[in-house]
């Protein structure tokens, strides 16, 4: 079984340019859980890769310990994987690629999204948005805050419901020469 594949088929069954949420665990600074959901830009058939804002929470975490978990559940298919493995920031061609491939709504989020404008009475928040996208109606570049990763999985578990049995889970983990063992675990 190769594990890559079998997420690849997994995302595929979510339906051509569908955009999975998934949700992102990293170790917080204090040491605790932090998770939250992001949308999962891209599976390039090695790396999982996800988009956000250099300022955030999850950046400062991705930097002092760039390792993470990201957990899909497909409630239409009885799915849940959970991949685990280390981060590293994308190029900036290939973040700038992502943020093309974004709704418009969120090339603006991704502009405006920052502690000053969060602080704002929601009638100024509004007053702001408008204001920016009359000033750029044309297309929009990223901003300098926008950034990409990509997880590289070590660790990856297949969780499947029956209905006629007990549900399935796959554990894959990547040994030390690149390769693959998998093992069946209960739960
Ligand atoms: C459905 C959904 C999709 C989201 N997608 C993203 C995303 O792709 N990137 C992102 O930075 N935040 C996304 N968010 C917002 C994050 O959940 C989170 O609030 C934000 O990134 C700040 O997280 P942090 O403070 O933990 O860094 C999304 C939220 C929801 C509910």
């Amino acid at each position: 079984m190769n594990p890559l594949a079998l997420a690849a088929s997994w995302l595929a069954a979510a339906g051509a340019g569908a955009t999975p949420t998934v949700t992102l665990s990293t170790v917080g600074l204090d040491g605790y859980p932090s998770a939250r959901t992001v949308l999962l830009s891209r599976f390039d058939g090695e790396r999982f890769h996800f988009h956000t804002d250099a300022r955030s929470r999850k950046a400062a975490e991705l930097a002092a310990l760039p390792r993470a978990t990201v957990t899909l559940h497909q409630p239409e298919h009885t799915r849940q994987l959970v991949v685990t493995g280390d981060v590293a920031a994308v190029t900036a061609p290939e973040a700038a690629g992502a943020y093309a491939a974004r709704t418009r709504y969120l090339q603006v989020l991704a502009w405006l999204n920052d502690h000053d404008l969060a602080a704002l009475p929601t009638a100024e928040r509004r007053t702001r948005w408008a204001a920016f996208e009359r000033e750029h109606a044309d297309g929009l570049e990223p901003p300098e805050t926008w950034v990409g990763y990509a997880l590289t999985p070590l660790r990856m578990l297949f969780w499947e419901g029956d209905t006629e049995g007990p549900s399935n889970r796959v554990a894959a983990v990547r040994d030390a020469d690149g390769s693959w063992s998998t093992e069946r675990w209960p739960g």
